[in-house]
């Protein structure tokens, strides 16, 4: 029997409690050996549990206890979660943890000390909820030079925009909902403004470019922007529009990162993921699209992606230096500016033939109200489109809306 301890007991770490006790034959299974929780870490008591008499206030009895194989943390937030993640690696315990804000901060640094001290440091959670996509990303797409990396990478703003777009629910209704349904942060304004979407392409681009890069870098937008005016641009065109997180090689080697609602075509497999399902497409120069789909979030599939690094950091304890990336490096990322895009507008103040002096070839919808143009421009740069949308203002237009093409 290998001990264990769970730090947190909220939506994800009650949820890895019920896997590991309803799925415990096929955890021990994979785990190749007994698989006991020796400790849960919160702050607050839970009376009436099967297990109330393991909860523990203090991190340093997990610590100290040399039984201890593994630690699986799902408290979410960078502290305590990154001194935990520390101590444990120091002490020669695996680490295991679906909080994206850890990875997409400290991946660097825990790697590497889970590398020096011969552990693991496992994230699978941290990214797709219950989709197995860093595992197949680092393992079996590795043979690959990606080229891109693109998805739904956030639950609650899926679901709140397909509610919204969908079936006509308030942004304020559908919000509450996926809070009731365990798919929202704790600090709901992260998903809605996009920074759970951008720490987590983020981690995808760590690994899919082998070098760290810093949230704080990487332009996001979220989706209050989003109206209904334009997804019903975007339904006449055969498309939707979707908050996307994107990574893509360009000139130099450089990485483009960014986070915004999306106009994605009709052709694009992301265009019909609907409800709390996330998406991510991986592009790579050997074996071409990769779709991986499933639950973003959510008790179960993020419990049950933590348990099963449990699992694996528990029958192969050795440090698995392959999943690994380097610090990162200001040179790698790409200028927004000079970033290759195509938009879509949305303007009133001018009419088609002055629009297109200042976007010329683009395609104009149908439009659907009286002194207002929706356009798609062909493809530029976004400094050159920035550039096009400033003098059109200047000329009297007014840009009502404004989002890049997948
Ligand atoms: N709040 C996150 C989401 C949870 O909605 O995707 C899963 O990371």
């Amino acid at each position: 029997m290998k001990q264990i301890a769970v730090l947190g007991h909220g939506v994800v770490g009650s949820g890895i409690m019920e896997v590991l006790e309803k799925n415990r034959v096929q955890v021990e299974e994979k785990a190749g050996c007994g698989v006991e929780v020796r400790y849960v870490l919160d702050r607050r008591a839970f009376p009436g549990l099967p297990y109330s008499d393991r909860f523990v206030t203090d991190f340093s009895v997990i610590l100290e206890d040399p039984e201890v194989e593994v630690v699986a943390e799902a408290m979410g937030g960078l502290e305590p979660a990154f001194t935990y993640a520390r101590e444990s690696l120091s002490r020669g315990k695996s680490f295991v943890t679906s909080n994206k804000e850890l990875v997409a901060a400290k991946g660097d640094v825990l790697l590497a000390l889970a590398r020096e001290k011969g552990v693991r440091f496992l994230f699978e959670a941290s990214v797709g909820g219950g989709i197995p996509v860093i595992e197949p990303i680092h393992r079996s797409l590795g043979p690959n030079r990606i080229q891109q990396v693109a998805g739904i990478l956030n639950g609650t703003t899926n679901f709140i925009l397909t509610k919204m777009l969908r079936e006509g629910t308030s942004f304020q209704d559908a919000l509450e909902l996926a809070q009731r349904l365990g798919y929202a942060e704790r600090d709901p304004s992260a998903d809605v403004e996009g920074h759970d979407a951008c720490r987590k392409i983020c981690i995808l681009a760590a690994l899919a470019f082998g070098r760290h890069f810093y949230p704080e870098d990487v332009p996001t937008r979220g989706i209050t922007g989003v109206t209904a005016r334009d997804a019903a641009y975007a339904a006449r065109w055969g498309g939707s529009i979707k908050l996307i997180g994107r990574a893509r090689r360009g000139s130099g080697g450089r990485v483009a990162l960014e986070v915004s609602p999306m106009l994605v075509p009709g052709s694009s497999l992301l265009s019909g993921v609907g409800d709390v399902y996330n998406a991510v497409q991986v592009t790579g120069d050997m074996t071409g699209d990769v779709l991986f789909y499933g639950r973003g979030a959510g008790k179960l599939p993020t419990a049950a992606a933590v348990v099963g690094d449990i699992a694996a950091a528990l029958r192969e304890p050795g440090n698995d230096c392959s999943l690994f990336w380097g610090p990162a490096d200001p040179a790698m990322l790409l200028p927004p500016e000079e970033a290759p895009s195509q938009g879509y507008f949305r303007v009133s103040g001018l009419d088609r033939e002055e629009l297109e002096l200042f976007f010329p070839g683009a395609f104009f919808l149908e439009s659907l109200e009286e002194g207002e143009e929706a356009l798609i421009t062909p493809p530029a740069t976004q400094g050159e489109l920035d550039a096009a949308a400033r003098a059109a203002e200047a000329a009297g237009g007014r840009i009502l809306s404004r989002f890049p093409l997948l």
